[in-house]
């Protein structure tokens, strides 16, 4: 019995050199461990043993017992490891590959001229006031002294906004300039202290409409920023040194300005203000079209009726305004020849800024 003991131990042993997967590892224990195998044969034998011998048979049959089940949970861990390297090898990830780039958004050139805008005027202790792009007639033309049928409304023909109730002398209108925000700010701050308004210093930026002919110079919307100024003793000096600076800082710290003689029905005394071609310093080239000057602003004195309108007493406060085109300005810094690109979706060009 030894010798089977022997026999079985070594068979065993070599059988399993031929186990390779979770399956035969199962006939091999059925095979060499399971209730009808030559071991537990011999274990069912051990009872009809001479007494002497059953001890040692009985160590030397537990012993091969356990060096076989030792065996087996060691082979069974062996064969799991190998699966597993195999299916890491199988679903490899390679995380060493650099990923997709992803699209970075940026600012429309309009925005970014706005934000400078913004910026210079904000040193100069402006505050941002934003006001409704939908206005009502009474706001857009007549509290800014354009009476209907002004011939000043010409240049400025809108959309018109259909209403349920006919809206007479007053429709609704996309805004066709930043300037009805003045009334609106006006009345606001006057609001705060009827007897007393307190001053007024902003800007107003925002889109606005207008109905025109599409044309490399025109479009149907663009963005202005008006500035408003109101107080006690504001004077055409206070305007002029504040649009000079407001130059000096735009273009640089040589720009000369000059102010052209205009009309605009809400102001009194009104200018057109001309900025030094910033490209070639006044000796005239393509983007001042050989003038030397560049044209950036409309601006005056708050006529006395608008301050009215605002809740100002003209005999008390005096003010001055300002209106200009942000896309007007970019397309100067950047030498850009049509205005249609800023609201034309075309990547090509928004994304050279
Ligand atoms: N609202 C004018 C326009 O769109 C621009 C303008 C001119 C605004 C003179 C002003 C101003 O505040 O004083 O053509």
């Amino acid at each position: 019995m030894h010798a089977q003991l022997d026999q079985i131990e070594a068979s065993a042993l070599a059988a399993l050199q031929n186990v390779s997967d979770e399956a035969s590892l199962e006939s091999w224990r059925v095979a060499y461990l399971g209730r009808s195998s030559p071991l537990m044969g011999i274990f069912d034998q051990l009872g009809s043993l001479p007494k002497e011998e059953r001890p040692q048979i009985g160590r030397r049959a537990n012993e091969v017992k356990r060096l076989l089940e030792a065996t087996l949970a060691a082979r069974a861990e062996e064969l799991s490891q190998a699966a597993l390297m195999r299916t890491l090898q199988a679903e490899r990830l390679d995380i060493t590959l650099p990923g997709r780039t992803l699209a970075r958004g940026r600012l429309h050139p309009a925005t970014l001229t706005l934000r400078q805008i913004s910026h210079i005027f904000a040193e100069m202790g402006f505050q941002v006031y934003r006001s409704r792009e939908v206005e009502t007639d009474e706001y857009n033309f007549q509290m800014l002294n354009f009476p209907p049928n002004h011939p000043a409304r010409e240049m400025q023909d809108s959309y018109y906004v259909k209403t349920s109730a006919d809206r007479g002398d007053n429709p609704l209108l996309l805004r066709t300039h930043t300037s009805p925000g003045q009334i609106h700010a006006m009345r606001e701050y006057a609001a705060m202290d009827p007897d007393d308004p307190p001053p007024i210093r902003i800007i107003l930026p925002g889109m606005c409409y207008r109905y025109e002919q599409v044309s490399a110079r025109y479009e149907i919307q663009f963005n202005q920023v008006e500035g408003l100024v109101v107080g006690y003793h504001i004077t055409f000096g206070d305007l002029k040194g504040t649009l000079a600076d407001f130059a000096r800082r735009l273009w640089g710290p040589q720009t000369r300005t000059r102010f052209r003689a205009a009309h605009f029905p809400f102001t009194e005394p009104s200018a057109e203000v001309d900025c030094e071609c910033f490209l070639c310093g006044g000796e005239g080239c393509p983007v001042c079209k050989y003038t030397g000057w560049l044209e950036i602003m409309g601006c005056g004195m708050v006529h006395p009726t608008v301050l009215t309108n605002g809740g100002y007493d003209p005999q008390r406060y005096t003010g001055y305004a300002f209106g200009m085109g942000a896309e007007r300005i970019t397309m100067l810094r950047h030498r850009i020849e049509d205005i249609r690109y800023f609201w034309g979706n075309d990547l090509r060009f928004l994304e050279q800024f």
